[in-house]
């Protein structure tokens, strides 16, 4: 059966922002190298650096030590490793998922804008404004909230489940606003139905111009990061809109959405979409 123009563009769409149609490209080993590299072996990481060195000098900061890595259609379509190079992690089924929800919105007529908390590099938010451009949606926003710096440190008091938790060291999970504006801009996808909500969740969800949500997807990580979306978000996302969890196979992430569904006495069935990714169907609103 023959594709509608929709669905290829949609289909080309999570293809390209999941990298799986390439393999992974080699990359750069960082000049100096990272104390990592060898740690325990230093005199191979002694060789390594005057090898990296002298090619460093002698290309004029050209010629590069590049590690390859392999990465499988299958780790693609989970989404269960960090990529290089991919515009988002959220791996093929996840953002099948995402495609799924919306449609269903769409066809329903649920009212309410769609929103991802934490986007690392825009690109599951890049695919919610593709679908709404496949189906020439204009009164619909997509937002866009990331302190664009990475995870905060925990908040301890206030939420214990996070204590020792390292996700705000992490230097790959910081990705500036301009860089994720770019990768909106290189899809043609950067326009005013794209909402930026730059900073902590804790300051900017409780403020944000939000009226109704339909879609409400969280990727914040952390137990502190998905309970403050959750309760800033989820009154107002609409009866039969779905919030979409994407940390669900994370241990601290899991433990704020059975403590917020417990507390608001949700019982709408939770559907597995992956291994770590869940999401449900809002079936009443919260006391
Ligand atoms: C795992 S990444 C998101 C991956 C992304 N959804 C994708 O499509 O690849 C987590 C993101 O959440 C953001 N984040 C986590 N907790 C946050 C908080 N409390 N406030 C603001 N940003 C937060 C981080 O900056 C990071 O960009």
């Amino acid at each position: 059966m023959k594709q509608s123009p929709e669905l290829l563009y949609l289909n080309l769409m999570k293809k390209t922002l999941s990298y799986i149609l390439w393999p992974e490209p080699p990359y750069p080993l960082p000049y100096p190298l990272p104390t990592f590299i060898f740690k325990r072996q230093p005199i191979k990481k002694l060789l390594l650096f005057a090898i990296s060195k002298t090619l460093n000098n002698l290309g004029k900061k050209r010629l590069q030590i590049s590690i390859t890595r392999h990465i499988s259609e299958d780790q693609r379509i989970e989404g269960n490793f960090h990529p290089k190079y991919a515009d988002t992690m959220i791996g093929l089924k996840r953002l099948d998922n995402l495609q799924y929800c919306i449609e269903t919105v769409l066809s329903k007529n649920i009212e309410g804008d769609f929103i991802e908390t934490g986007v690392w590099r825009g690109g599951a938010c890049i695919f919610m404004r593709a679908v709404l451009e496949a189906y020439q949606i204009e009164n619909r926003k997509v937002f866009v909230a990331d302190s664009f710096e990475g995870l905060p440190e925990a908040n301890v008091e206030k939420y214990p489940a996070d204590k020792g938790d390292r996700h705000h060291m992490i230097s790959y999970l910081a990705i500036s606003q301009e860089e994720v504006e770019n990768n909106f801009q290189k899809y043609g996808l950067l326009d005013n139905q794209v909402v930026f909500l730059k900073g902590w969740f804790k300051d900017t969800l409780p403020e944000a111009p939000i009226n109704k949500l339909s879609i409400l997807r969280l990727d914040g990580d952390m137990y502190g990061s998905t309970m403050e979306a959750l309760e800033h978000l989820y009154p107002k996302l609409s009866k039969k809109g779905f919030c979409i969890i994407d940390d669900y196979g994370l241990v601290n992430c899991k433990a704020a959405v059975d403590d917020y569904r417990a507390k608001h006495k949700i019982t709408a069935e939770l559907k597995k979409i992956d291994w770590s990714g869940v999401y449900w169907e809002k079936e009443k609103d919260i006391s």
